[in-house]
């Protein structure tokens, strides 16, 4: 599976110590409060199970999926929720955690629905970001990395779902999407 890799982006040594970091920042900005994550599934999911680890505070998780209209390569910004959280949100400190934002238009979506549910806040964390690809602005409160606009894999993201189990964030070789 790893042949499918032409290059390592953030190995996982590199993800590891940038997780604990955000972890640290949470822990402190939140001080004296609880967290609801909330995961957008399913590429959020190991981020996030690292990342909860990484939170020094009570923190309940629930999860979202969701599935935007349009091409693979460019959604059209139109939502459909196809897993709703299980539990309400009102009055609830929102933590939602994504993999990576690329054109900004799911999360704009999803934070304008949660935020109509009346939380008593919410606040965005990815790990991943291409600003070069941002079609609408989203605001992120916390970010893990910035990358280049190259399709990558690894550490819950896929390629029509494999590689989410790899240990690290790589970039595929184009030979990988024929198959
Ligand atoms: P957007 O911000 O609404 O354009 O959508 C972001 C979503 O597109 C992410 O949650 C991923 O599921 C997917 N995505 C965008 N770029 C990549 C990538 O490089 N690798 C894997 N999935 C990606
Ligand atoms: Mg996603």
């Amino acid at each position: 599976m790893t042949g499918d890799i032409k290059e390592v982006l953030l190995s996982k040594e590199t993800l590891d110590k940038r997780v604990r970091e955000l972890g640290a920042e949470i822990t402190a900005d939140y001080k004296g409060k609880e967290i609801l994550m909330i995961g957008v599934l399913r590429g959020a999911v190991i981020f996030m199970g690292d990342l909860a680890r990484a939170i020094d505070l009570p923190v309940a998780l629930d999860f979202m999926a969701v599935s935007s209209y349009g091409t693979a390569s460019s959604s059209s910004g139109v939502v459909r929720i196809l897993k709703d959280l299980d539990e309400s949100v009102e009055g609830k400190h929102l933590l939602i955690v994504e993999d990576i934002i690329d054109s900004g238009l799911t999360l704009k979506y999803l934070m304008d629905n949660l935020m109509s549910r009346n939380p008593a806040s919410a606040k965005i964390c990815t790990l991943l970001n291409k600003p070069s690809r941002r079609k609408i602005a989203v605001d992120v409160a916390y970010n893990g990395f910035d990358i280049p606009d190259e399709f990558v894999v690894g550490y819950g993201l896929d390629y029509a779902e494999k590689y989410r189990n790899l240990p690290f964030i790589g970039v595929l070789r184009p030979e990988a999407y024929k198959h």
